[in-house]
């Protein structure tokens, strides 16, 4: 596997590669990679020729009293990871290489990006469209693959794409769990002991309102309360939203017809978790 740490020399792998009419796939993580990063790149493998993972914690995604600093990050470990996969390219950008002195220029998508997580964290969605169009830029991907476990990111990246015109397929990955159903993310690493078994509580209440849908009930109101039963019940969690939105517009709805995402982002103790699944569907 290449390591490229340059965007001029990611950019001329990417330009000898097209000229010799290979296809790119590429997916954008953050690092301190999982089982659900690493199925990404398998998929996005069989999605192209020639794949790239790009490993960059993006600063301007975080807020200032957010986790940026203890991120947790183990490049080494990466590395070695993502060569197993058979990826063909590393692009592993320092940040100075990525916002240079002077940077002034951002992405915003508005509307999909106003509720859940854009509610919650308000500049995380700036920073995210800014790096992906920055990391669509250097790598020049023919496709793109983006986990469903951030179902409003793929949703805000599909619409920046469809908005600016790139020229770029984006492929959306479903939910990778641990076996007792936790969705897998960098951050379930600062869990400490009885916070991973409250932590279960969020794919639990996903599964409460499975089968309320299941066995009929459409009202917004009920499936939520269900929902929010099942987060706190026993202590230890704090709901930052649980919410029905439209899959589409990531506005609410009050009534589940057809297909609706279910989104949470709970606390447990200091780590906030999301995970969504989607109903009526
Ligand atoms: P990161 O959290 O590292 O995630 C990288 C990609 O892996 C995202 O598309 C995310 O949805 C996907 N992913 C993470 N956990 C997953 C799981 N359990 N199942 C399926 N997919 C999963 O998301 C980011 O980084 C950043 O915001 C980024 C897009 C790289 C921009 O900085």
């Amino acid at each position: 596997m290449r390591i490229i740490e340059n965007v001029g020399e990611m950019q001329r792998q990417a330009d000898a590669w097209r000229a010799e009419g290979e296809k790119i796939s590429f997916v954008p993580t953050m690092g301190f990679l999982h089982e659900g990063h690493l199925s990404l790149l398998r998929s996005a493998r069989t999605l192209g020729s020639k794949s790239v993972v790009s490993i960059f914690v993006n600063p301007t995604q975080f807020g200032p009293t957010e986790d940026f600093a203890s991120y947790p990050r183990d490049v080494g470990k990466d590395l070695e990871l993502s060569g197993k996969t058979g990826t063909d390219a590393a692009f592993v950008p320092a940040a100075a290489e990525m916002y240079p002195d002077g940077f002034q220029t951002f992405v915003e998508v508005t509307r999909v990006t106003k509720n859940l997580c854009g509610a919650s964290r308000p500049i995380f969605f700036r920073g995210v469209a800014t790096v992906v169009s920055k990391l669509f830029h250097a790598v020049k991907p023919h496709v793109a693959v983006f986990g469903q476990k951030d179902f409003q990111q793929l949703v805000a990246i599909r619409r920046m794409v469809k908005d600016l015109n790139m020229d770029v397929e984006i492929v959306g990955h479903p939910i990778v769990r641990e076996k007792d159903g936790l969705a897998m993310s960098s951050r379930n690493t600062y869990l400490l002991g009885e916070e991973r078994l409250v932590a279960l509580r969020l794919h639990r209440s996903l599964e409460v309102a499975r089968e309320l849908v299941g066995s009929g009930e459409k009202n917004g109101g009920a499936i939520l309360q269900a929902v929010n039963d099942c987060l706190t019940a026993g202590g230890g969690a704090a709901v930052d939203y649980a919410r029905l939105c439209d899959t589409d517009t990531i506005e609410e709805v009050e009534v589940v017809e057809g297909p609706t995402l279910l989104a949470l982002a709970v606390w447990v103790g200091k780590t906030r978790l999301i995970d969504n699944c989607v109903l009526g569907g």
